[in-house]
């Protein structure tokens, strides 16, 4: 049994963070670190970062691979670039501020979240673009073609969204933003996009998967999941069925599996969902 601190309810990597729910906790600086061998100032959560950095050299250097021209080694290897990742709250403050006396209001609060309801001050989002001579701060290009698309192509085996599509501006608050993109992990990248759902609505679905009593378990091609969820109580919560969900899953792998695969890997992660309660997450198989 593990007992969780009501703090960490407003930890993790699927935080909601909105209009509704702000950001709680603030990211340590000093974990912090950049995905970009060349833009050091560009930075993110550590796992996002190292997810990120690997998201990107495999893109790149698969359209390297498909271009079949070692003369475009360099042109591909930064196609795509960071424009902005992890923000203080003075930054927020500042990139709102600016916006709102050069776009105005309604610009503003359509693609830039309030001071405290903003991903980028998780260090879990991070907004790219292709690389091209200009690039918008606030709204840079990230078109649904070419290199860009291939990234989303790949994005949910590494764990990313695209948070803002423009079909749930209602639902998230924000205008659509092809460029924002939020690590959730895996494998929750992959089943919202299976789903078709965003992170309002994912915290949502996943209150129906009781860890104890109805947890959400996934035959996967290279791992077994089980996902479950548990209602914060007070100010301790006691996680309970945590080991037998465990078992479970490694049985199942293990049946599914008979010789042994030295790549495999077990995995179990809770994050709070920054609302009400806390999302366990056990993985076993040969998943990256
Ligand atoms: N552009 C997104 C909504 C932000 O400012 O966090
Ligand atoms: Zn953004």
């Amino acid at each position: 049994m593990l007992v969780l601190e009501k703090s960490r309810i407003y930890q993790g990597t699927l935080i909601l963070v909105n209009r509704a729910y702000p950001v709680r906790c603030q990211q340590p600086k000093q974990e912090l670190c950049s995905p970009f061998p060349e833009q050091a100032q560009i930075m993110m959560e550590q796992e996002s970062a190292r997810m990120l950095k690997k998201l990107l050299r495999e893109v790149l250097t698969n359209d390297l691979v498909l271009s079949g021209k070692q003369g475009v080694l360099l042109q591909h290897g930064n196609a795509i670039v960071g424009v902005s990742g992890y923000r203080s709250r003075e930054e927020q403050v500042e990139i709102f501020e600016n916006s709102l006396l050069e776009n105005g209001r309604d610009f503003t609060e359509k693609y830039v979240a309030f001071p405290d309801h903003s991903e980028h001050q998780t260090g879990l989002a991070i907004d790219l673009a292709e690389n091209q001579p200009q690039i918008d701060f606030i709204c840079p290009e990230f078109p649904y073609q070419g290199i860009c698309q291939e990234f989303r192509e790949k994005m949910a085996e590494f764990g990313f969204v695209e948070r803002y599509p423009k079909a749930k501006q209602k639902i998230t608050g924000i205008g659509a933003e092809p460029w924002h993109f939020r690590y959730v992990g895996a494998p929750h990248a992959a089943l919202m996009a299976e789903l078709g759902m965003v992170l309002e609505e994912y915290i949502e679905w996943l209150k129906q998967f009781d860890l104890k009593k109805h947890p959400c378990i996934l035959h996967r091609r290279r791992e077994e999941v089980a996902i479950g969820y548990v209602k914060a109580k007070g100010d301790y919560t006691r996680i309970e069925g945590l080991e037998a969900l465990a078992g479970r899953i490694r049985k199942a792998w293990q049946m599914r599996n008979e010789a042994k695969n030295r790549t495999e890997r077990f995995r179990i992660k809770i994050s709070g969902n920054n609302v009400d309660g806390f999302i366990c997450t056990c993985r076993m198989g040969t998943q990256a």
